[in-house]
């Protein structure tokens, strides 16, 4: 029988999840449909449960259900835990669900495998303390750096981030008024500034020279962070089209324990 995955969202008509993991699927000949589903605002529960009742072998969650499976589930990994979110679930026996967030590993496999960076070391800055900088904090901190540091336009959400990670490494919280002098290796951009073609406002000489930058987001034309980054000489200004590539190919390894090849995929998306 075909297994069935899916993405869940509203709306989800713009999702690429189904491209990639139908291209995962053949390129690794494993016999599985992956649909869109339009999750109701007011019934995502019953939603997930039905999907799962009839057979179903794994969902990804998207916008705006992500904070409603992470309670939904009946157990989370670590790092879905520090997340407070989940696009990933696992089903496990008697109908119970296993939360888990791949959008940390993604970033961080887009930069340090497809990419190369040592994230071991580094001085990281990010930005932003929303859901986006929540997923990938925690994965960011286990890279072992020499310091990460949260700057968010409300300074508390920032702080109150970075503390519920301090015993885990050198991470801080702080507003983005508060970076003056301040050098990184690494900016990665997770505030929804961009939505308005707006970057972050930061101070001069933040990035060190030949330092990257990474913006969480991608679109087709290079995003308004990643303009940033090259005016700022940033040795590489990526985009999240690998991270988006990779977050999928760790929700694949997760249902399937098989590994896809990402690179083909990036490729062809791009
Ligand atoms: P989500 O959870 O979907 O990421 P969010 O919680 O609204 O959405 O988070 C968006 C992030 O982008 C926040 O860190 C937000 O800063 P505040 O916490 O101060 O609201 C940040 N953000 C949004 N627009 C911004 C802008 N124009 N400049 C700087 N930061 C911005």
């Amino acid at each position: 029988m075909t297994d069935r995955y899916a993405v869940i969202g509203n709306p989800i008509e713009h999702s690429k999840s189904p491209l990639i993991h139908r291209a995962f699927a053949e390129q690794t000949g494993m016999d599985l449909t992956y649909e869109r589903l339009l999750g109701r605002l007011d019934g995502f529960d019953k939603d997930v449960r039905k999907f799962f009742a009839g057979g179903g072998r794994g969902l990804n969650v998207t916008v705006p259900f992500k904070e409603q499976a992470w309670a939904l589930a009946d157990e989370r990994t670590p790092r879905a835990g520090s997340a407070g979110a989940v696009n990933t679930l696992v089903p496990l026996d008697a109908g119970r669900l296993r939360g888990d967030n791949t959008d940390g590993a993604g970033l961080v496999r887009d930069l340090s495998v497809n990419h190369g960076y040592l994230l071991s070391g580094c001085r990281i800055l990010l930005l932003g303390a929303g859901g986006a900088s929540k997923g990938v904090v925690r994965p960011l901190l286990e890279c072992g750096p020499e310091q990460l540091v949260i700057a968010n336009r409300t300074a508390d959400k920032a702080r109150r981030l970075a503390a519920t990670l301090q015993p885990l490494g050198p991470i801080r919280g702080c507003g983005l008024d508060e970076l003056e002098g301040d050098r990184f290796d690494l900016i990665i951009n997770g505030t929804a500034a961009g939505l308005q073609g707006e970057v972050p406002p930061l101070p001069s000489g933040i990035l060190t020279a030949g330092g990257w930058t990474y913006d969480m987001v991608y679109a087709s034309e290079p995003t308004a962070f990643v303009r940033w980054g090259q005016r700022h000489r940033a040795g590489k200004a990526l985009d999240g089209l690998g991270m988006l590539v990779e977050q999928a190919a760790e929700s694949f390894l997760l249902w399937r324990g098989v590994r896809p090849d990402t690179a083909p995929v990036i490729a062809s998306l791009r």
